[in-house]
């Protein structure tokens, strides 16, 4: 079977295809044809995973999966949430990003917060979503150099004190919102 995936991120579309059954083509739309950054214009993850998913699935009419993830924040009122790529602006920093986060944490002692990923998958059946989410705390300095966004600020409560960014790859998986969306995609796909 094939799928396509509303990506051209490589680091996704590895992690993807290690958990795909085999028989399965993960596509991209590259692969398609198909130019351009899909648009991301709703104001919730839900909103946004969807329109890239149906959007894919009406260009090409094949099974198509697209997520939107973010970090919510408690002190700041869920921020940055659905802005978590452009928080600090357009350039989507990751430094910009993670220094406007420290900032606007400044003092706090309020630290809760949680990632979370909506993957939406489109087929001739329709669209179904699916949420995956990691609780953790937002750290007062950066602390790790692996992984990308806001890893090195945030450290999982169901972990051992480190920062997403002080564990390998394989670690963050084991509990990260992107692979708990993607389990319960797969999961829901097995029973149908
Ligand atoms: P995307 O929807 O996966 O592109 O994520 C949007 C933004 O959320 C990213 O640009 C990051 O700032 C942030 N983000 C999402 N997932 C992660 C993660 O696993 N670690 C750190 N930041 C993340």
């Amino acid at each position: 079977m094939k799928l396509v995936l509303a990506s051209q991120n490589p680091h996704k579309i590895r992690e993807l295809r290690s958990v795909l059954p085999e028989h399965w083509e993960l596509l991209t739309p590259s692969d398609l044809g198909i130019a351009g950054e899909l648009l991301e214009e709703g104001v919730t993850l839900y909103e946004n995973a969807q329109q890239k998913s149906e959007f894919l699935w009406r260009a090409c009419g094949l099974p198509s999966l697209a997520d939107d993830s973010g970090l919510e924040v408690d002190f700041i009122d869920g921020m940055p949430g659905v802005h978590s790529a452009y928080f600090a602006g357009p350039q989507k920093s990751d430094s910009d990003n993670r220094a406007k986060l420290l900032l606007h944490m400044q003092g706090a002692v309020e630290r809760k917060a949680r990632f979370k990923t909506v993957l939406a998958w489109t087929t001739q059946a329709g669209t179904s979503l699916y949420l995956g989410q990691v609780e953790g705390e937002i750290t007062r300095e950066e602390r790790g150099s692996q992984g990308f966004g806001y890893d090195s600020l945030f450290v999982p409560s169901e972990g051992d004190g480190r920062t997403f960014a002080e564990m390998q790859e394989g670690e963050k998986s084991l509990i990260s919102h992107r692979s708990r969306a993607v389990a319960a995609w797969l999961k829901a796909l097995q029973k149908s």
